[in-house]
């Protein structure tokens, strides 16, 4: 099926609901369909939105667009929990159903205030010539989830910067609320996060320019802009487009970054940072537009979207496409992130058992001979080890999701989907590398969800995130390397969520 624009942005009205219906068994019925992930329920998913605590529970929105696997009429899509980890389909909530969101609602953030959720999100619009508009929208959810749309946008697009600007992120400090967002430069067409501020949330948005937090150019645009305090400290993420690779070298289409610093004044828009150039959140291959906040519990919680913009999957062909990752929990260690699972994600994990270093047979350690699909490994090499650890093996494991190696001199570990069933983006490279510190034992702590792999390392000092689409009946798991390997840790299956 071709998907002109004109389909893409047709009204939700205008198709039929067995087309829809038909999407949604499609979806369900997938091999690579995730189990313990949030997914789409049909089509596209993208952006975690709103994610927050509210009335007793947690809250996450997605990006969707319904109709098919392509970028088209965006909505938000509500999930909520109990615990971070069992998600609830609350449906789409924030639709395209006004003249200042017409052509989406596009990615924004959520904050309590009294009794109910506040959402500010972008409001995108094509004019008659296809120019776009963004309006900075807002909208009340009450606490049985219903929506209630302010009738003028907050902010309108100041004349410093371009079409892009978008994805406000709405934060409460002092007496004053505070949007940043992602922009493009007009005069420099660079991208910059921009800041506003308002005294009564819903009159006056004060422009206060744009934040101060590195010295270097951004690219031509910057995404996802979302602030947060990790240990008091702040913490800048953002999706940098056209990032010169000198900066920051990175491997995907475009980087989910971040800069940690030790001040943030919010009137002056100024962070106050160390760090000579931004860091990838992730290592991995498919980590985009996080999301976090600074929850009620005191903890920092993130969410990302596993997926990237203008690339393609292979379940595309299955007319869905993308999922959000597990919640992580963010902490500080030298000024780097950390990213953990969440204590609830021990929920999901089914009568585990230990394993440990197995005879070498046939040229390989064999961990799991039928890991199935759906499971935690946490795994500890010893240190001086060089091998491979195959995940969606087949027998011989001569074809596997690989992760390489060395926890000797100049330690690494890297991960090779090029053998891992369908090939895809091949473009970006097959493999993503880094550095380890040397003659130390690795811990690795994986979760596999059928078409997903994260990969926490060294208990959350990197996070290496990917899909891969592998023959479901491949489930082996198996270590090879020149020598015999040692190894010790534990398996788990787990759970649907
Ligand atoms: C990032 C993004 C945002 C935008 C949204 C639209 O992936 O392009 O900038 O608000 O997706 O779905």
């Amino acid at each position: 099926m071709e998907w002109t624009t004109k389909k893409r942005y047709l009204p939700y009205n205008k198709w039929d609901a067995e087309t829809l219906f038909d999407l949604q068994a499609q979806a369900d019925q997938s091999q690579f369909q995730l189990h313990y992930h949030i997914r789409p329920s049909s089509g596209l998913l993208n952006d975690p939105n709103g994610f927050s605590y509210f009335n007793g529970a947690w809250h996450v929105f997605y990006q969707q667009y319904p109709f098919g696997p392509v970028h088209g009429l965006k909505s938000w899509h509500h999930m909520k929990s109990a615990d971070l980890v069992h998600w609830e389909d609350m449906g789409l909530t924030v639709k395209p159903d006004t003249q200042f969101d017409s052509h989406g609602a596009y990615s924004g953030s959520a904050t309590v205030i009294n009794d109910k959720l506040f959402l500010m999100y972008t409001g995108n619009v094509r004019d008659q010539n296809w120019v776009r508009h963004s309006y900075q929208n807002g909208a009340w959810m009450d606490q049985n989830g219903h929506i209630k749309k302010l009738a003028r946008p907050l902010i309108e697009a100041p004349n410093h910067v371009t079409e892009h600007f978008r994805d406000p992120q709405i934060l409460k400090h002092g007496d004053k609320y505070y949007a940043i967002l992602g922009a493009q430069d007009k005069e420099t067409e660079t991208g910059k996060v921009a800041i506003f501020s308002s005294s009564d949330l819903t009159g006056k948005w004060n422009d206060l320019g744009y934040i101060n937090f590195t010295d270097k150019d951004m690219g031509y645009m910057i995404e996802c802009p979302n602030l947060v305090f990790v240990d008091d400290q702040p913490v800048l993420i953002f999706c940098p487009q056209g990032l010169d690779k000198k900066i920051t070298p990175y491997e995907n289409i475009y980087p989910n970054m971040y800069v940690a610093g030790s001040k943030f004044k919010f009137d002056a828009g100024k962070m106050t940072t160390t760090q000579a150039a931004p860091i990838n959140l992730d290592d991995g291959f498919d980590v985009y537009a996080t999301q976090a906040f600074n929850a009620p519990d005191g903890k920092v919680y993130a969410i990302s979207w596993v997926g990237l913009p203008d690339v393609e999957y292979p379940t595309d062909n299955e007319n869905w496409a993308n999922c959000l990752s597990q919640v992580k929990e963010l902490s500080l260690k030298n000024g780097r992130l950390i990213q953990r699972p969440v204590a609830a994600m021990g929920t999901l994990r089914q009568a585990g058992h230990l394993i440990r270093t197995a005879k070498v047979i046939d040229g390989r350690q064999v961990v799991e001979s039928h890991a199935g699909q759906q499971y935690e490994l946490k795994i500890t090499i010893a240190r001086n080890q060089n091998g491979t650890l195959h995940l969606a093996g087949t027998h011989a494991v001569d074809h596997s999701l690989q992760l390489n190696f060395n926890t000797g001199k100049d330690a690494f570990f890297e991960i090779d989907r090029s053998k891992a069933g369908q090939t895809f983006n091949k473009k970006y490279g097959m493999t993503r590398k880094i550095c380890l510190p040397e003659n130390q034992a690795l811990d690795l702590d994986v979760f596999v969800d059928h078409s997903l792999a994260e990969v926490f390392i060294n208990n959350g000092e990197h996070v290496m995130t990917l899909r891969y689409f592998a023959d479901q009946k491949n489930d082996k798991i198996a270590l090879t390397g020149k020598n015999s390997l040692n190894y010790y840790g534990t398996f788990w299956n787990l759970a649907d969520m």
